[in-house]
């Protein structure tokens, strides 16, 4: 009997999660995933100026923090789908009246943060200041124009 329920309650979880894969994101959902995943970035960008500044002695994860921040940037075209521009968010309605402007900036993330990871791995200083700066640049240029302004 033990055994009997055991196996219903797999299979049940396993229905669970088949349906759950299944069901479409909620526009809460979104925004909750795009602040984590921005907030991710944050933290790698942190890191990276960290150790790049030898703020901390840690050069041997410098390489783990930048392939982190790639892998991040890479899923900025899925972070604003239609619908999740309302609710507890700090994206601009602007992000999806001007999807062609916007789409240059979120491939402009993608390739910053590919440019930077590439140029730790290559050990090659000169490209990853120049890249690192890059990758500012592209958070910042996005968060002007897109991004309502921080509440004081
Ligand atoms: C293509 C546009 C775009 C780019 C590029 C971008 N962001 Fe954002 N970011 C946004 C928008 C829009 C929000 C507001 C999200 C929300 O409230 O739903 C945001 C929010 C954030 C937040 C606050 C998340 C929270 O908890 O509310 C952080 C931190 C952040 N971004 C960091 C970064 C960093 C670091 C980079 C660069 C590596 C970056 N962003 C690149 C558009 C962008």
């Amino acid at each position: 009997m033990r055994r009997i329920s055991l196996t219903a309650a797999m299979l049940f979880a396993t229905v669970a999660f088949a349906t759950i894969a299944e069901a479409e994101t909620s526009p809460a959902d979104a925004i909750k995933y795009r602040k984590t995943v921005m907030q991710a970035m944050g933290a790698h960008v942190a890191g990276v100026f960290m150790i790049n500044s030898g703020r901390v002695d840690h050069p041997e994860y410098l390489k783990s923090q930048v392939t982190a921040l790639a892998d991040l940037g890479a899923q900025g075209k899925v972070l604003f789908p239609a619908g999740s521009g309302v609710g507890d968010t700090e994206a601009l309605p602007l992000i999806w009246e001007e999807q062609e402007q916007f789409g240059k900036l979120v491939a402009a993330l993608d390739k910053s943060t590919a440019d930077l990871r590439d140029a730790v791995v290559a050990g090659d200083k000169a490209a990853t200041g120049k890249a690192l700066k890059a990758v500012g640049e592209a958070c910042k240029s996005c968060h002007d124009r897109y991004r309502k302004e921080e509440k004081k």
